[in-house]
């Protein structure tokens, strides 16, 4: 007889353990194990009592072979489309995360009637909602009239079943895997188990029939019900949609994809219609720019193929705590404090008296290294109230020994940066000059220090950048 184990399975990861604790080893994450059954399929043990079954024979294929025509199929969202990559292809799975609320159901419902209205056949499974307020939601963005197949099921193999009948769908939305069950796993849905064995027969039917399906996945902090991680690694892509609660904005990020880039960013608007497309995401990130303040500073960056132009804002004050603030809003932590660091090491900055704050307007997250120059440019000129050329931008990348590194595609930032009417470039040349190079005042920048000292013999008089001691009042 074989004795079973319990099973604790981190509804965040999904790493198994086998007793409980506190904290998962695998992710870190406190309070996320639950005991779990297990499932036939995953980590069963032959010692079960049936033989082992002997293998069907397959057939090999070779690398060439006769593709099925059209493989793959815009969206007709244009933003959704420069995600994915072209288009969601036939046969594959894509799993769309996002924190409760940002707009998942609203993008995919659009999604869905933007392809039933050229007469593909998609179908919106909702196990969230019924029906009525899937129709409701249709209404409110005025595509009531798409022939979109809807249903509010939860079980997957009444699903496969149903789709697996007639015209194979060209798409398949499932809002969400964590409400998704089945019969053949006996824990709740939205457990670690009852996700990987819906997402994963819900992959196998993709493959089998063509259809290419979408999972929605919440994103989830208190490990309650299990997060997307569990089921990334199985699927074909993972566009993780994200935006700031008291932003309209949203942005659509890929950060898998088996058939095409990643990090490739769409840009939405939160409407009272829907989701709106964003088509320049520099005008829009730059719109409501406070032209004459110290304290910010406009950084070329790049999203994926995209270059895109965005506002940062600092604030340096002197602090009246023991342990001064360092709050950051769209940018890494620790890349300001090593900018930071870099600042007082390197260029006679005394900040340990301040806190500092650093916010990327419009809720957009910026990844680049790129952004140090204009990060420090932003905490300088906030600290000496010096306010920055407003036609001017800034990028490079900052180095521990307070030396200014190109960057890659400056051709692409400067051009944006023209197209948007800045007239000035502040950034480390690259050593090979590109050819093709608009026509900026180019302002060269090869030590953060030089940077520093610009921006202080432009400040006001009355509070400078150097002697803390006159802060100090
Ligand atoms: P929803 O798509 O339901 O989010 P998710 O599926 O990711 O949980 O969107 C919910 C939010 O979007 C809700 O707070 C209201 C807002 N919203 C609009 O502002 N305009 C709209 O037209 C719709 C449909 C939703
Ligand atoms: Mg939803």
């Amino acid at each position: 007889m074989s004795r079973r184990n319990p099973t604790f399975l981190c509804q965040n990861c999904g790493a198994s353990h086998s007793r409980w604790q506190g904290k998962c080893d695998g992710c870190g994450e406190w309070n996320t194990l639950a005991e779990e059954g297990q499932s036939a399929g995953i980590g069963a043990r032959a010692a079960g009592g049936k033989p082992p079954r002997k293998g069907r024979l397959f057939a090999l294929e070779p690398l060439t072979g006769a593709a099925p025509d059209a493989p793959r199929i815009a969206s007709g969202i244009a933003e959704l489309d420069r995600v994915t990559g072209g288009g969601f292809v036939r046969g594959s799975v894509l799993l769309m995360a996002g924190d409760p609320g940002i707009g998942k159901s609203t993008l995919l419902t659009q999604a869905a009637a933007a392809l039933a209205r050229r007469g593909e056949r998609a179908v919106y499974i909702s196990g969230e909602e019924a029906v009525a307020q899937v129709r409701l939601r249709a209404e409110r963005l005025g595509i009531a009239a798409a022939p979109v197949e809807l249903a509010a099921e939860t079980s997957v193999e009444d699903i496969v079943a149903t789709l697996s009948e007639g015209r194979t769908p060209r798409l398949v939305i499932v809002d969400s895997i964590q409400t998704m069950w089945t019969d053949m796993v006996d824990s709740a849905p939205g457990t670690v188990t009852q996700v990987r064995s819906t997402a994963q027969m819900l992959i196998r039917f993709a493959k089998r029939s063509g259809a290419a399906v979408i999972l929605v996945g919440h994103v989830t902090k208190d490990g309650q019900i299990a997060g997307p991680r569990v089921v990334e690694h199985m699927v074909d892509a993972v566009m993780s949609f994200e935006g700031e609660g008291s932003h309209q904005f949203r942005i659509l990020r890929s950060v898998k994809n088996r058939f095409g880039p990643t990090d490739e960013i769409g840009v939405f608007e939160m409407t009272g219609l829907g989701l709106r497309e964003v088509a320049n995401p520099s005008e829009l990130f730059l719109s409501e720019r406070d032209l004459g303040a110290a304290g910010t500073a406009v950084f070329a960056g790049i999203e994926g193929t995209r270059p895109v132009l965005v506002e940062i804002q600092a604030l340096v004050a002197p602090s009246s705590l023991g342990t001064p603030r360092r709050a950051v809003v769209g940018w890494d932590q620790s890349r300001l404090s090593m900018v930071l660091a870099v600042l007082e090491a390197h260029c006679g900055i005394r900040l340990g008296g301040h806190d500092v704050y650093l916010n990327v307007a419009g809720g957009l997250r910026v990844h680049e290294p790129a952004a140090d120059v204009a990060a420090a440019a932003a905490l300088v000129s906030s600290l000496a109230n010096s306010p920055l050329p407003a036609d001017a931008v800034y990028f490079g990348e900052v180095s521990l020994s307070g030396a200014v590194r190109p960057v890659a595609q400056a051709a692409a930032r400067l051009k944006e940066a023209q197209k948007l009417g800045f007239a000035r470039a502040v950034f480390p040349e690259p050593s090979q000059k590109d050819a093709s190079e608009p026509a900026l005042a180019v302002e060269p920048v090869t030590t953060l220090a030089a940077l520093v000292a610009d921006i202080a013999a432009r400040g006001r008089p009355g509070r400078g950048v150097h002697p803390p001691a006159e802060e100090a009042d």
